[in-house]
Parts: structure tokens; C-alpha cells; sequence
């Protein structure tokens, strides 16, 4: 392989950019010839290039986003578009592709990799950390600590007026933001889509703190949970059964995306993308890169997109020991 192709694609992730550095160097330094694709699988359909040597990534290690930015498209899902696509890619050579995503982008990846035999590896870059086949995804750890950070602020207003603050956190389909967030930030009740709670606990618990002498709560939800209400339609809820409190909504919302990554994401990152470009260059093709152990792994791309994570179960156990 002589030239590699790399682009970031679906919702953006902080340590996006150390791993498109590390893609980018370690291509160097393999002497191997590196292009950025701008806006995913979008900009591949329009050659929307960028020829990448070393130097060209500095100072985006700290940097939250992605500086080849980010896409989801709808006409790569169409055989005509991803015909387009590959020649744009054989009209400048490009032989073996490193995607940055989520589950659409390796979907969109193990399609195309089917139709034209094109070499791909996959890197796991979503703060959902909902890819199997890794314990971490990039920009989860980042975002836990974002959500960590703003929670902490919540509790001081929280506090000082006894109320009850719902803060609704991302996760479209998987609670592991809220789980773990709503642990570090002592969250008095987690709601995730992966254990219903069910509304009649939910007053019984927030009841049970109130008689235990706690003046002031936080309830972390998912955006994916499934108790059957929106976090405003949960404060009416509240309210309406329980009116001895004062409760407010908080949706903390994509400022969860943003930011610079955490050291641990940077590190990950770059880990990566060094295992994803020397396993194009061994031949290897339709992986994902991930981290189990502590260790670099490659799990098949068409196990990464069908696995489903599961939850921390003795998290889930340490978080109701603690609301005691
Ligand atoms: O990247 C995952 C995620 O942040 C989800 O948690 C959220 O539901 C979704 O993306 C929001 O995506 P967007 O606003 O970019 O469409």
C-alpha cells in the first residue's frame, strides 16, 4: 500500500483530531503517503482531498472537533454514490482507507468494502462509547468528564436552593455517559435506557433521600431512556406527585461533544491510529481497532456494528449503594 486515505465521518468526537495525527504520522513515518478526506463519506463523493504529510498535523493533538470536519450522508447509502466515491478514490490512487466514526460509518465502510474490495480499518470515535469490540471509544472519557465538570457546578445552585435538578445527558440508544458521569458526579438516581427504573421507584427513592435528610438531588438521565417521559415531562411528573419539591431541567446537550480531549483520549488516540495504518500495511482489512485490556485489539468491522455493549452491571450496583 502506498497511499492511505483517512477521513472522520457521523457525529464528531473529542480525540478525533490526535487520532487523524496519528494516522497522518504514522504513514509518515511508514513512508507511506497519507490524504485527508474532508466531511466523510460526503467529501469522498466529491474528491474533496487534502495530501497530508507530517508537519501538516501539528498542534491539533488538544484540539476538540475534527479538522477534516464531519458528515452523515444519505447518497453513499446508494450503490450510484459509492461508485462515485471509489472512483474518486482510484483517480488519486488512494488503495486502503482508515475511518473515523461510529456504527453508520462502519456500516457505510463494510459496504463498500463488499462492493470494491477496498481495504478499510475502523476507529472508534463517539462519546457514546456504544461500539463493541472496545471498552473505550474516543471522546467518551473526554465527555465524562465534561458532563462530570458541569454537574459539579449544578449541585452548587442545586444545593444552595434544595431543589432537584433532572440533567439529561447524550446517549442516543446506551446509558454508559449517565452511568458512569452520574457515579463520579454522586448522582442521586441514573436513569439509562438499559434498566428501567420505572416512574413509581423513581418517587419512592426520591421520597426515601428526602426522609433521609438529603435537601438537595441530582437525577442524571439519558437522552435514550425509556421510563416513558422526556426529562420536562419528568419534572411535571415529580411535581405534581411529590410536591414538597422544587425541580429544575438541565439538558447539558452538545457542549458534551466539545472541548479539548483528556490526556486519556489523546493517548488512546494515538495508539490507535498507529495499530490501525501498520494493520493496513500487514494486509488486514475490514477491523476495527479497539481497546480491550488495556491492549490493542481488532475486532471484525461486521461484529463491531452487530455486537451491542453491555452495561457495567457492578457499576450499576456501586451507584444505588451509594444513594443510600
Ligand atoms: O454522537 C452521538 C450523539 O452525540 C448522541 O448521543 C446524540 O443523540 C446524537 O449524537 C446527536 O447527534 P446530532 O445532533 O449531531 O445529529
Amino acid at each position: 500500500i502506498k497511499k492511505i486515505g483517512v477521513m472522520t465521518s457521523g457525529g464528531d468526537s473529542p480525540g478525533m483530531n490526535a487520532a487523524i495525527r496519528s494516522v497522518v504520522r504514522t504513514c509518515a513515518y511508514h513512508n507511506v503517503e497519507c490524504v485527508g478526506i474532508y466531511r466523510g463519506y460526503e467529501g469522498m463523493m466529491e474528491g474533496d482531498f487534502k495530501p497530508m504529510d507530517a508537519r501538516s498535523v501539528k498542534d491539533i493533538i488538544n484540539k476538540g472537533g475534527t479538522v477534516l470536519k464531519s458528515a452523515r450522508s444519505k447518497e453513499f447509502r446508494t450503490p450510484e454514490g459509492r461508485k462515485i466515491a471509489h472512483q474518486k478514490l482510484m483517480d488519486v490512487n488512494i488503495e486502503a482507507l482508515v475511518v473515523i466514526g461510529g456504527d453508520g460509518t462502519f456500516n457505510g465502510g463494510l459496504v463498500f468494502n463488499k462492493e470494491f474490495d477496498f481495504p478499510i480499518i475502523g476507529i472508534p470515535g463517539t462519546i457514546d462509547n456504544d461500539i463493541f469490540g472496545t471498552t473505550h471509544t474516543l471522546g467518551f472519557d473526554t465527555a465524562l468528564n465534561t458532563v462530570v465538570e458541569c454537574i459539579d457546578k449544578i449541585r452548587d445552585t442545586a444545593s444552595s436552593h434544595n431543589r432537584l435538578f433532572f440533567v439529561e445527558v447524550m446517549g442516543r440508544d446506551v446509558g454508559h455517559i449517565a452511568l458512569n458521569a452520574g457515579v463520579g458526579a454522586g448522582a442521586e438516581e441514573i436513569l439509562i435506557p438499559e434498566e428501567n427504573l420505572g416512574l413509581e421507584r423513581l418517587l419512592e427513592s426520591l421520597q426515601r433521600s428526602k426522609r433521609s435528610g438529603k435537601s438537595s438531588s441530582i437525577v442524571v438521565v439519558a437522552e435514550g431512556d425509556k421510563i416513558g417521559k422526556n426529562v420536562f415531562e419528568l419534572k411535571d411528573y415529580v411535581e405534581t406527585n411529590l410536591d414538597e419539591y422544587d425541580v429544575r431541567v438541565s439538558v447539558l446537550g452538545h457542549m458534551q461533544r466539545g472541548g479539548p480531549p483528556s490526556c486519556f483520549d489523546r493517548v488512546l488516540a494515538s495508539r490507535m491510529g498507529v495499530k490501525a495504518v501498520e494493520s493496513l500495511l500487514e494486509g488486514k482489512s475490514n477491523y476495527m481497532v479497539g481497546l480491550i485490556n488495556n491492549k490493542m485489539t481488532l475486532t471484525p468491522l461486521e461484529q463491531a456494528v452487530k455486537g451491542k455493549t453491555q452495561i457495567d452491571r457492578e457499576l450499576l450496583r456501586v451507584s444505588e449503594i451509594m444513594s443510600t
